[in-house]
């Protein structure tokens, strides 16, 4: 995260809160979560979710460009973070092996896995078209957001 993105956590953080908290269809939370991470943090080129329907992870509210409809459990970043329980941070996508590429700009990756009540909700996914863009600050925001995602999804 930069100086001034870091600055902005928790402004972003209590932001998203008003903005998400009073809305209790998921599909306008997840539509504004995904339109809110594209236009608060630069660098990215895709910001989305994948749901998890019982059988595989299927792609949610997103921006960016069109991407793949549905990831096996454990395959690419997103069915591994999945499978793992725990964030993945792909410094450099083209070094990941088990990395789909969606769209061939993306240069690196981070893939945060949503659990609600202990059952696995989906993933939050974001793609940067430069390598190291996520760094620790960036990690606990987006772990942050999606803890905060399970509270205004889970009420
Ligand atoms: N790169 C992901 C696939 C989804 S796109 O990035 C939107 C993965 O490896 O799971």
């Amino acid at each position: 995260m930069r100086g001034d993105d870091r600055m902005k956590k928790d402004v972003l953080l209590e932001t998203a809160k008003l903005l998400l908290a009073e809305q209790p269809n998921e599909l306008a939370i997840l539509s504004n979560a995904s339109a809110f991470i594209n236009d608060t943090i630069d660098n990215l080129n895709w910001a989305g979710f994948y749901l998890w329907d019982g059988k595989q992870l299927t792609v949610g509210p997103f921006q960016g460009k069109v991407a793949c409809s549905t990831i096996a459990l454990g395959k690419g970043v997103c069915g591994e973070a999945a499978l793992k329980k725990q964030t993945l941070v792909i410094d450099d996508v083209l070094s990941h092996s088990n990395h789909i590429a969606c769209d061939a700009n993306s240069r690196s990756e981070i893939v945060v896995p949503i659990f609600i009540k202990g059952r696995l909700y989906g993933v939050l996914d974001v793609d940067a078209p430069v390598l190291n863009r996520f760094d620790q600050d960036l990690v606990v925001f987006f772990e942050e957001f999606v803890q905060l995602l399970v509270k205004v999804i889970d009420k």
